[in-house]
This record gives C-alpha cells, sequence and structure tokens, in this order.
C-alpha cells in the first residue's frame, strides 16, 4: 500500500543556452525531496523539463545562425545529458515544443477564451527580452533593466490581456489563509505585499513573435510565453491528452521555484487555475538566489559555473554535495568555486570517506570481512541496551532529524544532519578504540565493530536522498545492496540487519590528483 501521491515539479528552463549551476541547484535540491518522498513510500511524479518559446529563445537561434527547432533539440540535449550525469531521477521531461505540450496548451487557452477571461486591447509597453516580461518606469534604473541591464524596447501592439483583476481577492485570501502555501514565510509576506502595489491585467499573448503557440481562436498571435510555459504543469501529466493521468496527479503538491519568479507562480498562476476552474497546487516553495564570488552570474563576467565541468572535478555526487552545502535552502547566498576543492576534501573524502574505508578495512583485517553476527555480541550488555544508548541510537535520531528537516524542506539542514552523525561515527570509533580491544578482547572488538556496521548502513539509507550514487556503493560494499529499496523514511526505523560480508572497495572520493578521467 503506498501513503499517497506527490508530484513535484521544477521550473522549466529557458533553453537560450546550455544549463548552469543555478538551474543544477534547483533540480539537484527537488531531487532530494522526490527520493526521500520515494523512500517515504509515496507515488512521486517529479517533473522537470524546458521552456522553449519566445522572444528570447528565438533570437539566441538566430544568433547562432540555427533554426529555433534545431537550436532548441541541441540544446534540450544537453539538458538531458547533464541531468543524467547528476543522477536527476525525473520521471518525466516536458518540452513546451512537444505536440503533447502544444495540444493541451492550446485546449487550457480556448477554455480561457470561451470562459470571456480574454480580452483584446491595444497596449504600448516597454518589453525586457530577458525577462520575457512587460517592465513599468518604476521597474528601470537609469532607463534600463536592472537584471538585464539592457534597454528594454517599446512595443506597441493589439494583444489578448488576461482579466486579471477578477480574481485577485480569491487568490490573496487563498495565500492569506494558507490553503495555498508560499514558502519559505518571508515570500509569503513579500507576495502580499505585491497586491498592495497594484497588479495590472497581464497580456496573454504576442504579436509577431513567430516563436511560440498559436492562439486556437486567432492564429496571427501567439501565446505569452509565460501563459503557457506554466501550463506545463498541467500538460507534463496528460491535460488535454491523458485526463486519467492528469486527474491522478493534479494537483502538484510542491512546486519549486527559484524567488526570481515568484510572481509568476504564487500570483499569476493562481488566478490562471482559477480561470480554468483547476484546484491550486497546495505548496509553492521559492528558493533564493545565488551569486557567484559576490557578483550575479553572467556570460559578460565570466563568472558562470559550469555543472558539466564540476562533474568532471567532482563526480556526480561530489558536485551534488557541493550544490546543496554551500548556504541554507531558502536563502540568498554566495558561492566560490574556489572553496570547492576544500570542502570535497575536508567533508567528503575526509569525513565520509575515510570513515567508510576504515571501517571496512577493519572488518577486513580483524574478520576477513565477515560481518560479526548479533549472536556474537551477547558479551554481558542486552542488544537493547547496546542500540538505545549508543552510536546506534543516536542514529536512529540523526535519522528523525533528517525527516523532519526535509519535511520542512530544510535540505540544507538535513543534509548537515547527515554529516553530524558522520563526524559523531569517526569520534566514537576514537573513543571505543577498536584497535584496543583487537589485541585483548574479541568480544569487545565484534561489538564495537558491529556498531559502527549499523551506523554505515544508517548513514547509506539516510544520505541516499543527497548522494544517491555514494549511497548505492556503501551499500552494495556492505554486502547489503538490497537496503536503498527499504522505505526507510516511512518506517523511521532501521532494520539491524547486515549481509554477511563486506568489501572495502577503492576510496569513494578520490583526492584531485588521483580523480579518474570521467
Ligand atoms: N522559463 C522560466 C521559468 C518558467 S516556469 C513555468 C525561467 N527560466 S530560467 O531558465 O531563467 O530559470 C530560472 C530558475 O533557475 C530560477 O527560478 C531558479 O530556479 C534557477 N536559477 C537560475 N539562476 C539561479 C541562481 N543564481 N540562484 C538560484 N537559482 C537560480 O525563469
Amino acid at each position: 500500500m503506498n501513503e499517497g501521491k506527490f508530484y513535484l515539479t521544477t521550473p522549466i528552463y529557458y533553453v537560450n543556452a546550455l544549463p548552469h549551476i543555478g538551474h543544477a541547484y534547483t533540480t539537484v535540491a527537488a531531487d532530494v525531496l522526490a527520493r526521500f518522498h520515494r523512500m517515504k513510500n509515496e507515488d512521486v511524479f517529479f517533473l522537470t523539463g524546458l521552456d522553449e518559446h519566445g522572444v528570447k529563445v528565438r533570437k539566441s537561434a538566430e544568433k547562432a545562425g540555427k533554426d529555433p527547432q534545431e537550436f532548441v533539440d541541441e540544446l534540450a540535449a544537453r539538458y538531458e545529458y547533464i541531468w543524467d550525469r547528476l543522477s536527476i531521477s525525473n520521471d518525466d521531461f516536458i518540452r513546451t515544443t512537444s505536440q503533447r505540450h502544444q495540444e493541451g496548451a492550446r485546449k487550457l487557452l480556448a477554455k480561457l477564451f470561451e470562459g470571456g477571461f480574454l480580452y483584446e486591447k491595444e497596449y504600448e509597453g516597454l518589453y525586457c527580452v530577458g525577462c520575457e516580461k512587460f517592465l513599468t518606469e518604476r521597474d528601470l534604473v537609469e532607463g534600463k533593466c536592472p537584471d538585464h541591464l539592457t534597454k528594454p524596447e517599446l512595443i506597441s501592439e493589439k494583444n489578448y490581456f488576461f482579466k486579471l483583476g477578477d480574481f485577485l481577492p480569491r487568490v490573496k485570501e487563498k495565500i492569506k489563509s494558507g490553503e495555498l502555501e508560499i514558502l519559505p514565510i518571508e515570500r509569503k509576506n513579500e507576495v502580499l505585499g505585491l497586491f498592495d502595489q497594484g497588479l495590472e491585467d497581464f497580456s496573454a499573448s504576442r504579436q509577431g513573435v513567430g516563436w511560440g503557440i498559436k492562439l486556437p481562436f486567432n492564429e496571427s498571435q501567439v501565446a505569452y510565453v509565460w501563459v503557457e510555459a506554466l501550463m506545463n504543469y498541467l500538460t507534463a501529466i496528460g491535460y488535454g491528452t491523458t485526463e486519467s493521468n492528469f486527474n491522478m496527479w493534479w494537483p502538484a503538491d510542491l512546486q519549486l521555484i527559484g524567488k526570481d519568479i515568484i510572481k509568476f507562480h504564487a500570483i499569476f498562476w493562481p488566478a490562471l487555475l482559477m480561470a480554468l476552474d483547476l484546484p491550486l497546487p497546495k505548496k509553492i516553495f521559492a528558493h533564493g538566489f545565488f551569486t557567484v564570488d559576490d557578483q550575479k552570474m553572467s556570460k559578460t563576467l565570466g563568472n558562470v559555473i559550469d555543472p558539466d565541468q564540476m562533474i568532471d572535478e567532482y563526480g556526480a555526487d561530489g558536485t551534488r554535495y557541493l550544490i546543496l552545502s554551500q548556504f541554507p535552502f531558502g536563502e540568498d547566498g554566495d558561492i566560490k568555486a574556489s572553496r570547492f576543492e576544500e570542502q570535497y576534501e575536508a567533508d567528503l573524502a575526509n569525513d565520509l570517506g575515510n570513515l567508510v574505508s576504515r571501517v571496512l578495512a577493519m572488518t577486513e583485517r580483524y574478520f576477513g570481512g565477515k560481518v560479526p553476527g548479533i549472536a556474537d555480541l551477547k558479551n554481558g550488555v542486552s542488544l537493547e541496551e547496546l542500540i538505545r544508548s549508543g552510536i546506534i541510537g543516536e542514529g536512529q535520531e540523526a535519522l528523525w532529524r533528517v525527516e523532519e528537516k526535509l519535511e520542512e524542506l530544510k535540505v540544507y539542514w538535513a543534509l548537515k544532519e547527515v554529516m553530524k552523525y558522520v563526524s559523531r561515527v569517526n569520534t566514537f570509533i576514537e573513543e571505543a578504540a577498536p584497535w584496543e580491544a583487537a589485541k585483548t578482547d574479541e568480544a569487545k572488538l565484534k561489538q564495537i565493530l558491529w556498531q559502527c556496521l549499523v551506523s554505515l548502513k544508517i548513514i547509506a539509507g539516510m544520505l541516499y536522498p543527497f548522494l544517491p550514487n555514494v549511497a548505492a556503493e556503501i551499500a552494495s560494499r556492505l554486502g547489503a545492496p538490497e537496503m536503498l529499496s527499504e522505505k526507510i523514511f516511512e518506517r523511521k526505523e532501521f532494520d539491524l540487519n547486515l549481509g554477511e560480508q563486506v568489501s572495502k572497495g577503492k576510496s569513494l572520493f578520490p583526492k584531485n590528483n588521483q580523480r579518474e578521467e570521467a
């Protein structure tokens, strides 16, 4: 019996350039949560994908001298390749140029029109292609878009406008009451503040853009890229194409985004859903933004961090670790690539890697790799006492804390809990000094090593959402590869059984000069 469903989405990224670490940040965090919910025995549907229409993408294709479809196809393959290299376990990958998206989006657009929620209006405004949105004079700094440092284009055309105003009081109420949960709380307050600044109806279509989805009721216009992009969350699960699937997954349980796109997701999106007579997502979490070396990441500054290169350097799990461990998830932060190496060595190679290798090496050295059995442990202590009061009991408690933090979407703090326990087991070994027991007291030695091996099992289990490959490797070296399919976050308790034989294996986190070429 599964414990309910969990539909999780990331933003669909603009496919105007290669994926960078900002895209990887949201996607890796979402992957941690997807894996966690699978370990809670929920039916998970984890969606990510690409936003392939609009002026920005079309212009990038022109610049590259390519036909837009050919251009997006090539970049989409790069995205899928990188997600695969990063062990992203998405269940689907939606592209807005796909047939299923276009079909579903056209039905949704028609429904908006038939419902009377779109009206034609002559409009003149300042459009920023980088943002793919109209800016007001108030948004500009010295006549330029503050995010892209470019002058917006003055556009005047006849568009279909969406009657946002009709829905604002209801959207506000749902957010205020928490029926639509916006997290973290500061973001919720920020969104509520936006209602007071005045929000105007927005244009839902564009003229003369060419690269987009034609409106079913007026083929001379295409849907405004943001409107159809938001619809991906519906079309990917079958809106307009496979209704039963759609009904199974909608509404989304969690929509993960960066804070840059909160207005679209927390205000425009619920309003569109209300007009479409569809339920709202349960939760939207907008994480913070990071700078690189204290500056906004940009091609011009040359400080864009490429996940592909990071994976070459640190492997998939090393990269995931470095991405997740920079600053608390939800807050803003800064990333310095110059610190990656040191952190990789300290946290992964030294703390975690050494722990695993020393425990397995001792098991090999003292017992030829054979795991001490529970029967061997009856050395005047009761098993319960050994478990409850010792390092295994602490592991159980760490597991509960990891669960609690992940439940609250505190991905960074959850990972910290895992690493804290790793350090704790290292200290336990120092204190218990199995090498001393090896000289005089075999029963005690077995007891210590057994505890260490169970601790490694606990570590592999709680590490799995974050570093799935390393966790699988630890489980397999413990002779218990099947343990990762245990739904540990549902059961909340560890099965103490271990495999029979361990194997030491190679270094889990090779030092810089020993790393193999990927
Ligand atoms: N295509 C739109 C989203 C449509 S969703 C229906 C878009 N694409 S984007 O390529 O610009 O991606 C923006 C998202 O990338 C952010 O919301 C965030 O998830 C991620 N990030 C990009 N740069 C980032 C940082 N510097 N820091 C944190 N997240 C970053 O907007």
